[in-house]
């Protein structure tokens, strides 16, 4: 018996194949998944070998085999942005939230950021390792095969530090891909409210050196925002991340378009996530460039803010990732079953754009589209099983329902 190679058998649908050199969709192939029903596939090591008719699989005695028993396959989901390493939850300002304070007016009296950057302090290393380990068991359970988190909460050299340590053992830990992002300008701490100047020196001096010198992060993020990040300081912030590579991702137009979309866009941003509130020339500066948008449906669900424009992306020819945005005050839930559903229900987008926008162009969003992403020979075996169900949409309509049976990570199940 080949131990490594693995063959599972009567696969309803197999879902979302994609040939070796499609490494993002945009426009008219987001609507557009390739399938084959009643079908095998097989894993040998870590990586997909091979797949195809069940009617046509000529199996070895020698062979493992696994019946997946009419459930269906697709390639798991690539969450490319969240904010996953934070130390506690902020129930508290969710019944604010109730009461009908926004988002805005949380942060205002104490909440927001500045509020998670303060349990971040409290916090023990290991006690955030551990919080962030279970989380991500979580998450991997219901689907996620690839991950990039933030960091943001530290606001500080030794709180960001903290968190870009955890982010690296959870590399050292987990099997699944994990990209980590510096988001050092995610809030200003309240003894620099008189003196940004100096916060800004402080990410751009002291802590970009030591976190390049440690390699301690891939890309960076700032929170270009009203009331947060301005344009310029965006600009300041990613040429500095420039000089030691660090490419950005960044969140901008979540509550007003600043210009922050094309300032990313003059620094050959990844992605741009965010995008509740577009004008017309952030459409246009996008679809003139190779910067991906990064949607997250479950932010403005939470804090009931708009969603961002999915459908005119696809008329506009616009590719996008969508993320869950994983964090303790606008996104509570890494859960990218319910990101998903969320974008059918009210973004409008049809599932197989939805199924595209959370894996291969999650993939691409983290530079990762050549390994994972889609149901391709010689990529990871990064892979759902689902319970029986009637067709693929079903995943989407049955929101809240958890249709997984397993799922598996460079050929290795996780449950
Ligand atoms: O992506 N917008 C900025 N950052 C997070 C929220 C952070 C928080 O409230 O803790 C977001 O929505
Ligand atoms: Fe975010």
């Amino acid at each position: 018996m080949n131990d490594s190679n693995l063959i599972i058998t009567n696969v309803k649908e197999l879902v979302g194949i994609l040939p070796t050199n499609k490494l993002v969709l945009k426009g008219k192939e987001m609507n557009e998944l390739s399938i084959i029903k009643d079908a095998f596939i097989e894993i040998q090591d870590e990586k997909i070998l091979s797949f195809g008719l069940m009617k046509d699989l000529k199996l070895k005695d020698t062979q493992k085999v696994y019946d997946a028993k009419g459930g269906t396959i697709l390639p798991s989901w690539n969450d490319s942005h969240t904010h996953l390493v934070f130390a506690r939850s902020r129930e508290k300002e969710f019944i604010d939230k109730i009461n009908g304070l926004s988002y805005e007016e949380i942060a205002k009296k104490g909440g927001g950021i500045l509020n998670s950057a303060l349990h971040l302090e409290e916090i023990s290393e290991i006690t955030l390792f551990e919080n962030s380990k279970r989380r991500l068991e979580n998450i991997i359970k219901l689907g996620t095969g690839a991950i990039e988190i933030k960091s943001g909460y530290g606001l500080s050299l030794e709180g960001e530090f903290k968190i870009l340590r955890t982010i690296r053992k959870l590399k050292e830990t987990f099997d699944i891909e994990i990209k980590s992002t510096f988001l050092g300008a995610h809030a200003l701490p309240k003894k620099y409210q008189k003196n940004r100047e100096k916060f800004l020196d402080l990410i751009i001096n002291e802590m970009l050196p030591n976190i390049h010198k440690e390699g301690l992060a891939d890309y960076i993020d700032v929170f270009c925002e009203t009331n947060y990040f301005n344009v310029n300081e965006l600009d300041r912030v990613l040429e500095a991340g420039a000089k030691y590579n660090l490419k950005p991702k960044v969140h901008v137009n979540q509550f007003t378009s600043i210009g922050g979309i094309q300032k990313a866009i003059e620094h050959n941003a990844i992605s741009v996530d965010h995008l509740e509130i577009m004008k017309e020339n952030d459409f246009n500066s996008l679809s003139n460039s190779s910067t991906i948008a990064t949607l997250l449906p479950s932010c403005s669900f939470f804090i009931d803010i708009p969603y961002a424009p999915a459908k005119a992306l696809i008329e506009k020819n616009i590719p996008f990732a969508l993320a869950s945005d994983l964090n303790p005050g606008s996104s509570p839930n890494g859960n990218m079953n319910l990101v998903n559903s969320l974008a059918c229900i009210k973004m409008k987008i049809l599932p197989e754009a939805v199924i595209n926008a959370s894996t291969i162009n999650g993939a691409y969003a983290m530079e990762i589209s050549h390994l994972t992403g889609s149901i391709t020979k010689g990529k990871q075996a990064n892979l759902i099983i689902t319970k029986p169900i009637e067709s693929y949409p079903y995943l989407f309509y049955s929101f809240g329902e958890n249709c997984i049976e397993r799922t598996m990570v460079k050929g290795k199940w996780n449950k």
